[in-house]
């Protein structure tokens, strides 16, 4: 079978999931070794990546996912289309749910490229990783 052609919306997600798989390396994971990196892009077509950053007092450990949304946000970007989030695991791994409230909340519905180091790839929309959402129009 003829495999279809590659589409600029392709090329968009390849250079995201591509960036998110730099940024892993930059994962600080000593206590889970299990390394994830996230990369977010506005949609003006700005890259934001992020790690993972863990800490001796497990709680503290902060996600790739929200690395990249409050890099992002507190450099005044407000404004998104999509995050690729890549780990190491055996199969595409999806952010955690604290992770999807605040892509929700900050992101709104983006695309959700998740993909392993082999490449295997899963890509949602928030609105489906996050049904009946609390959100501002809950209060
Ligand atoms: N982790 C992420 O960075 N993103 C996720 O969506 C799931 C979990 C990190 C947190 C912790 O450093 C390690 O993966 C194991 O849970």
């Amino acid at each position: 079978m003829k495999r279809a052609p590659r589409t600029p919306a392709d090329e968009r997600r390849d250079e995201l999931l591509a960036a998110a798989r730099v940024a892993r390396r930059r994962a600080l994971a000593p206590y889970s070794h299990f390394k994830v990196g996230a990369a977010l892009r506005t949609r003006s077509g700005a890259i934001v990546t992020g790690c993972n950053v863990e800490n001796a007092s497990y709680g503290l450990t902060l996600c790739a996912e929200r690395v990249a949304v409050f890099k992002a946000v507190s450099e005044g970007l407000r404004r998104f289309e999509a995050i690729a989030v890549v780990a190491g695991a055996r199969g595409p791994a999806a952010p955690c749910g604290p992770c999807r409230q605040i892509l929700w909340e900050l992101c709104g519905d983006v695309l959700v490229h998740m993909s392993d180091l082999r490449g295997r790839l899963i890509t949602r929309a928030m609105s489906e990783l996050l049904p009946l959402p609390f959100d501002r129009r809950s209060l």
